[in-house]
């Protein structure tokens, strides 16, 4: 709701310059460190795994770890790490995606996810989409749905809704904060 909103939006930091000039960086550390914050994060995007009738939580490395693994444990569903390459033992599938310059490539265990997982993919923030675009097809590369896109905040100046929603297939990008 909308104080709920409030509350995480309150707790969110403005950085400017940072990681370089002319950037303002999205600082989620005040949120993890309130308690009433961080859990209100957590009921909420729990509430949406749950509504979506998810059987598994994908988490994005880094950030989206943070934020997945409670809710995960909250919603009583399984977590899953999409990690970046080269980060997995075990047998892998890869997704590469571009970057404004060069490329990135992010991973998940291939066993984690069949056929007939329902699978909400959390992360920090949408920026561009491209980290999301790539793990959605990931996700279904490995044979499971996605049911949704979750994130706590989406940078809507950069167009990540539209870079993503190709990937989507009709399943919701539900953004908790939208600036
Ligand atoms: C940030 C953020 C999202 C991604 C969003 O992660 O946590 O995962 O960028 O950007 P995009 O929509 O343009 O792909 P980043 O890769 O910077 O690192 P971290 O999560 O490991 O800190
Ligand atoms: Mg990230």
């Amino acid at each position: 709701d909308d104080s709920t909103r409030e509350l995480l939006l309150s707790r969110i930091r403005d950085v400017p310059d940072y990681p370089k000039p002319g950037v303002r960086f999205k600082d989620i550390t005040p949120l993890l460190a309130d308690p009433k914050a961080f859990t209100a994060l957590t009921d909420a995007l729990a509430e949406l795994s749950v509504r979506h009738g998810a059987t598994k939580i994908v988490g994005l490395e880094a950030r989206g770890f943070i934020l997945a693994a409670p809710v995960a444990v909250r919603a009583g569903i399984g977590f899953i790490p999409v990690r970046k390459a080269g980060k997995l033992p075990g047998a892998t599938l890869s997704q590469a995606y571009d970057l404004e310059y060069g490329s990135a490539e992010v991973e998940v265990h291939a066993e984690d996810l069949q056929e007939g997982d329902r699978v909400i993919v959390i992360d920090d923030v949408l920026a561009t989409g491209g980290t999301a675009g790539a793990s959605v097809e990931l996700v279904r590369r490995a044979g499971a749905e996605v049911v949704a896109v979750a994130v706590l905040l989406e940078l809507g100046f950069l167009g990540g809704r539209d870079r993503l929603e190709p990937h989507l297939l009709g399943a919701p990008l539900e953004a908790l904060i939208k600036v």
